[in-house]
């Protein structure tokens, strides 16, 4: 039996997916939510229920899964305006502000977010925070070369940084061949727009998990027996 939270994400990603017509083209998020909309995308296409889409995957992981449920593919290069992304989140605030790169993807995810027309997060309730940093740490995407010099930069900025190991004691390598310096802050992102702005003046950081103003449309999802599907403004969700 799906666990409630897993219930949850499924509803979201599952009415998610009727934002997606036929010809359209669709980012493909990635983590555990946005896989069940690629599912649900792949089997809407084998019953032929969409048809001539292509989705762009935002990580290897979704390629791969998209490949094995039988989505069209295609890439940026071809396809460089997409209709709508349907992507996971780490945590939402009242304002709209996101959180993301739990599962290291967030660097193709904000590149398909910005190309897209609608940007559909979709999210189980845990993911409403009041602020930004409640739960998950911020990840920071930095170039290997001197990744340790951001440390005490972050430091600076109220946070405990650490390098994202990817096991057996090896860093967490991004699809971009990058490092993960997660970055807990322990009273919160009070100011998620100047930490942003702060790291990404920093010669070496790629990106990071803050993904601000970009206007998503939230599907918080339900759990099976009282499922109730909400696509609003955050502001409304709460
Ligand atoms: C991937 O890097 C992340 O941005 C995910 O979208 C986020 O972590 C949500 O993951 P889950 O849907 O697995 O909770």
């Amino acid at each position: 039996m799906i666990d409630p939270r897993a219930a949850a994400k499924r509803d979201a990603a599952v009415r998610a997916v009727d934002a997606v017509q036929p010809g359209m083209v669709v980012g493909l998020g990635t983590g555990s939510t946005a896989a069940f909309a690629i599912e649900e995308i792949g089997r809407r296409v084998a019953a032929r229920a969409l048809h001539d889409i292509v989705g762009i995957p935002t990580s290897n992981a979704s390629h791969r899964l998209a490949l094995e449920c039988g989505v069209p593919l295609t890439t940026l290069e071809r396809h460089p305006k997409v209709d709508v992304t349907i992507d996971g989140a780490d945590e939402v605030d009242p304002a709209g502000r996101v959180l993301k790169g739990g599962g290291g993807a967030l660097l193709r995810e904000k590149i398909v977010a910005t190309r897209s027309a609608r940007w559909i997060l979709v999210i189980d309730p845990a993911k409403l925070v009041a602020y930004l940093g409640a739960r998950y740490p911020l990840p920071v995407e930095v170039v290997t070369f001197g990744w340790e010099g951001h440390l005490d930069a972050l430091r600076s900025l109220g946070a405990e940084p650490v390098l994202r190991l990817g096991g057996a004691e090896h860093p967490f390598v991004t699809d971009e061949g990058h490092y993960l310096i997660d970055a807990r802050f322990p009273n919160g992102i009070v100011d998620p727009d100047a930490v942003h702005h702060a790291l990404r003046e920093r010669p070496g950081v790629v990106e990071t998990g803050l993904f601000l103003g970009m206007s998503p449309e939230i599907v918080v999802g339900r759990q099976a027996d009282r499922t109730r599907q909400s696509r609003t403004s955050p502001d409304s969700e709460r």
